[in-house]
């Protein structure tokens, strides 16, 4: 058995562990970490309590997979849940598609009895208009949200200064290996924005007869690169898992046009190894491993490569 999460899947590993210790299959036990990030208030980047996006609104992306079947379900830009990372799982399970997206997502939650929320709480309001307050003119602040948006925003802005997405991959007593995504995306992205986090390949994969990977933080780089499917491809080519992760990171640094920021790539092969690497953080990238050889989860330092 194996657990990885990035830093801020922290609140919920200790619930994962319980679960893959009591034999609760790998996708279950890391949904259910998962659920206690969503709600976490002091995570600003995964479910109710986020920075919303330019209009204010929280866009919520997920997603799951299960490395069995290779089935995985995932939601984009949903509004008004609680917890899409469940109703990521139930695409998974109740529908024949892998992606729901935007009114479509809301619908099937909604018929699928997701508990609703209001995701916008009033300190990330108030985040957001204190962030309009000081990059709009005045006519645009008069016009607001009646102007072109494009003109207030070309680049998305991170200031919460590398927090993020959280990220879970497991293996649990089977050998079922699977991953799960949560994230309300990048703070004043632009309505509709669906970053890496709910397009399997890009932000997640997992494959019971290889391994799984999981990346943070720039979507835009790693939905280019197909990051989570090439480092589990590189392992089915027969490189080690450090060598795929490897592999996976030059493809990332060579993108040099469009949206360059830092990416972290998780991953886990089928024997129990496990690798991090961070490409060009501005700040240190911690993460949390566990096995039944430790006693508790261990915060740990990821490798960090700069280009
Ligand atoms: N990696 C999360 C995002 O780009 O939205």
């Amino acid at each position: 058995m194996l657990l990885i999460t990035n830093y801020e899947g922290r609140c919920g590993v200790q619930k994962s562990v319980e679960l893959l210790m009591n034999k609760v299959d790998a996708i279950r036990a890391i949904i259910e970490g998962i659920k206690l990030v969503e709600v976490n208030p002091e995570i600003h980047t995964v479910g109710a309590n986020s920075l919303p996006n330019l209009l204010g609104q929280l866009e919520l992306d997920s997603a799951v997979m299960d490395g069995n079947t290779r089935r995985s379900g995932a939601v984009g830009a949903l509004k008004g849940f609680k917890h899409p990372v469940e109703i990521a799982y139930r695409v998974m399970t109740d529908i024949e598609h892998e992606i729901l997206v935007g009114s479509g997502a809301e619908r099937f939650a909604e018929e699928i009895g997701a508990e609703r929320y209001v995701n916008e709480m009033e300190h990330t309001q108030t985040a957001w208009r204190e962030y309009l307050d000081s990059t709009l003119n005045e006519e645009q602040k008069q016009k607001f949200p009646d102007i072109r948006l494009l003109d207030i925003k070309t680049k998305p802005k991170d200031p919460e200064n590398l927090f993020d997405t959280t990220v879970y991959l497991a293996q649990d007593y089977t050998g079922r290996i699977a991953t799960a995504t949560s994230t309300s995306g990048w703070p004043w992205k632009y309505p509709g924005r669906l970053g890496d986090s709910p397009i399997i390949g890009a932000g997640s994969y997992a494959d019971s007869r290889y391994g799984a990977c999981a990346c943070t933080h720039t979507g835009e780089m790693t939905i280019r690169a197909g990051t989570a499917r090439s480092v589990v491809l590189y392992l089915k080519m027969g490189l080690n898992l450090s060598d795929a992760v490897y592999e996976a990171v030059k493809d990332l640094a060579d993108l040099k046009t469009g949206f360059i920021n830092a990416v972290t790539v998780h991953a886990i092969d089928n024997k129990g190894n496990y690798k991090v690497v961070g490409l060009n953080p501005n700040k240190e990238v911690k993460y949390l491993v566990w096995h039944p050889e430790l006693k508790e989860p261990q915060v740990k330092d990821a490798e960090i490569i700069r280009t």
